[in-house]
């Protein structure tokens, strides 16, 4: 099967299983379900979820534990898009190729769907079925509740929205909080479930870390030049016009694409250790950086 299709099939087994276990509601508050399903099941590339399933297939554990793990990252994505859409924050109109939600619904019932996907991925996470050992389930919400807060994705819009001074560290560490966190916490659900050793551990944070980067390079540089139809969301240099710094605005173009072209092969190098076995995640490396949507 080429990578495409088993990214795709991934995809689908993940909407698949987040329609089975979002809420479906009744009554007056089915007007907020409904538009949780609208943000979470809409056509997303599931990367993070692809990420935490194949490392689980690398580490021969059971799919089930880790899709239910993965569908919870996936609600805590689908927030923090809902809310980083929103007019107080980056005012968009479109994402995955339709109205944002506070376009299609409303703002007060964006906030809403925000919170209900966050407090719903902690609901998923806490429930026996994602893991039978409780032990496991309550390190991987406390590693949960990190990678989204203030030490992880909220941090990071805190910053990006305060905008960072010209400094390329202070970038790095931003795209960390606001891209990377969630990104690595797709490796953090297979490693917990799988008790890796501690060389695997560190190999895949490193792997997770300058993946994340590169990614949120790659984002940055499709808002210069990438197709807003392709991309199911605005592109025409948005960020530099809404006074965002980042790797594009600071470095210019070639050279953003020069440091994605460097971290994706020393993102690849972290799996040297896996050999053979990390085949596919090692070639999704360029797949995910060579995105065009
Ligand atoms: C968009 O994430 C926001 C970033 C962190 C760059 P994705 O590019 O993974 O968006 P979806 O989930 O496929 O819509
Ligand atoms: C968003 O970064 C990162 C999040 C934590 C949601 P961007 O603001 O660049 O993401 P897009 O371009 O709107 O998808
Ligand atoms: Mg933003
Ligand atoms: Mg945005
Ligand atoms: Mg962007």
């Amino acid at each position: 099967m080429s990578l495409a299709s088993q990214i795709a099939e991934a995809a689908d087994i993940v909407t698949v299983a987040l329609d089975e276990l979002l809420p479906r509601g009744e009554g007056p508050e089915q007007r907020l379900t409904e538009a949780m399903r609208y943000a979470a099941l809409g056509p997303g590339k599931r990367l993070r979820p692809f990420f935490a399933l194949e490392t689980g297939r690398m580490f021969d554990i059971e799919e089930r534990p880790v899709l239910r793990a993965a569908c919870a990252l996936e609600c805590i994505h689908a927030y923090s898009l809902v809310h980083d859409d929103l007019p107080a924050m980056d005012d968009d109109d479109m994402r995955r190729g339709r109205p944002t939600v506070h376009r299609q619904y409303d703002e007060a019932t964006a906030i809403l769907v925000g919170d209900a996907l966050q407090t719903a991925a902690f609901e998923i996470m806490a429930h026996p079925d994602t893991h039978p050992d409780a032990g496991i389930r309550v390190e991987l919400i406390r590693k949960l509740a990190v990678a989204s807060g203030a030490q992880g994705m909220a941090g990071g819009q805190m910053i990006d929205l305060l905008g960072v001074r010209d400094d390329l560290g202070a970038v790095a560490r931003m795209q960390r909080l606001k891209t990377g966190a969630l990104i690595a916490y797709a490796f953090e659900i297979p490693l917990a479930m799988a008790h890796a050793q501690d060389s695997e551990r560190s190999a895949l944070m490193a792997f997770a870390q300058d993946l994340g980067l590169a990614y949120q390079i790659v984002d940055d540089l499709l808002d210069v030049d990438g197709d807003p139809t392709a991309l199911g969301k605005a592109a025409g240099g948005k960020d530099a016009v809404k006074g965002k710094t980042n790797y594009v605005t600071l470095l210019g173009v070639d050279a953003a694409r020069e440091r994605v072209a460097h971290l994706a092969e020393q993102t690849r190098s972290h799996l040297d250790l896996f050999g053979k076995r990390a085949e596919t995640l090692r070639a999704s490396v360029d797949f995910v950086l060579d995105r065009r949507s």
